[in-house]
């Protein structure tokens, strides 16, 4: 197989650790697909900005027309954030026959149903492991390994920067302001971290989890969200002293035709799994009528562990190409079905 093209929207914490994998890890992946990976278009705001990785010039532009109107790249990494412009360039680039692979929770939290129509229009993956749950194949696993179950129950801690918040507010004593500086320092926030700390980011991430759970359309605005501005340490330290740690759950819950999703700090008892899940961590737990439950670990955010689930995202494309299954095999279980929610 002819190697096989990918175009970068976005060189930030998440894209330098996709350069870094397909890069250090290329005989594996090759090995796997049969076809060697090649960046060769990455798209940024600005050229000049000093970068963490070596990366040869020419293959920066700021013109997101070189990567998605290249007729040489067949696939789309789309890792810059945003919604209206990443919506934009990723419906251009499946226009022209693309695969897509993106990081994007909001984005597929509120338009996931229009991309993923336009894709499978065009023949075309669109695959978005990353943006649940950085590292952990939780999107995957839902669709794959529980398409035999019918999972009434998705709950779990889906948001890394809060729950380094917190966890350092608890163990350290720290003050918040401070350990959210940290947080955007080591590339786990989003570039407005209101997102993470008003529960915003975990709200989209539980949008997309329920949906593909369920099989059924969950909206954004289904999910009732409170974040965790306003807990204070005393609070912390008052639930630590009565035997429980603070987090901030996502819950989904489905009973027939209702479900019922919430993202809110939670004090959770000090025995349950999920009080010591810490730092960037995080944790979903899925009940199935027929597997009863499991429960999913492992890093929520970061530059490495978000980019293992993009370069998986890409593998899969490729092993579709070899098969010619594009656009077949895709995640495309959203549905007109729509649940009652709390309010209806
Ligand atoms: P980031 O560090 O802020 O990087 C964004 C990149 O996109 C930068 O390279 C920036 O260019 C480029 N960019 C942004 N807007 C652009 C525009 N209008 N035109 C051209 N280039 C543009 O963001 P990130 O943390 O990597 O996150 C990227 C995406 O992954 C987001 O959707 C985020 O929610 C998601 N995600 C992040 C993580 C994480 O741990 N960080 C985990 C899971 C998912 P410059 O470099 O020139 O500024
Ligand atoms: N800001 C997000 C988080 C990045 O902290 O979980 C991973 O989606």
């Amino acid at each position: 197989m002819k190697p096989i093209k990918v175009g970068l929207l976005g060189l930030g914490t998440v894209g330098t650790g996709v350069v870094r994998i397909v890069e250090g890890h290329q005989q594996d992946l090759e090995s796997q697909t049969g076809a060697a990976l090649e960046i060769s278009r990455i798209l940024v705001q600005d050229k000049n900005k000093s970068r963490s990785i070596a990366i040869s010039p020419d293959k920066l532009t700021e013109s997101p027309w070189e990567v998605i109107d290249n007729p040489e790249i067949d696939i789309v990494v789309e890792v810059m954030g945003g919604v209206d412009l990443a919506k934009q360039y990723i419906l251009e680039a499946l226009e022209r026959g693309k695969h897509i692979v993106t990081a994007n929770k909001d984005l597929m939290a509120l338009h996931g149903q229009e991309i993923l129509a336009k894709a499978s229009e065009k023949g075309c993956d669109v695959f978005y492991e990353a943006s649940v749950a950085g590292g952990i194949p939780i999107i995957r696993t839902l669709v794959e390994g529980f398409s035999s179950d019918r999972i009434t129950k998705i709950m779990g801690i889906v948001n890394g920067t809060t729950n380094y918040i917190l966890t350092k507010m608890s163990q350290e004593g720290a003050a918040y302001a401070d350990v959210l500086k940290e947080a955007q320092e080591l590339g786990y926030a989003e570039a407005d971290p209101t997102s993470d700390v008003e529960g915003f980011d975990a709200a989209r991430k539980m949008t997309i989890l329920g949906t593909l759970g369920f099989h059924a359309n969950v909206a954004l605005s289904d999910v009732s969200v409170s974040g965790i501005s306003q807990v204070s340490k005393e609070d912390i330290a008052y639930g630590k002293r009565l035997g429980y740690e603070v987090k901030l759950l996502g819950i989904a819950e489905r009973q027939d035709d209702h479900i019922s999703i919430s993202v809110q700090p939670t004090m959770v008892k000090q025995s349950h799994p999920l009080a010591s899940v810490n730092g960037v961590f995080n944790a979903v737990y899925v009940y199935g009528e027929a597997v009863g439950e499991t429960m999913f670990y492992g890093p929520g955010a970061g530059e490495m562990p978000t980019a293992t689930s993009i370069v998986a995202d890409l593998v899969a494309v490729v092993r579709n190409l070899k098969l010619g299954i594009n656009g077949k095999r895709g995640y495309t279980p959203y549905k007109e079905k729509k649940l009652k929610t709390d309010e209806q």
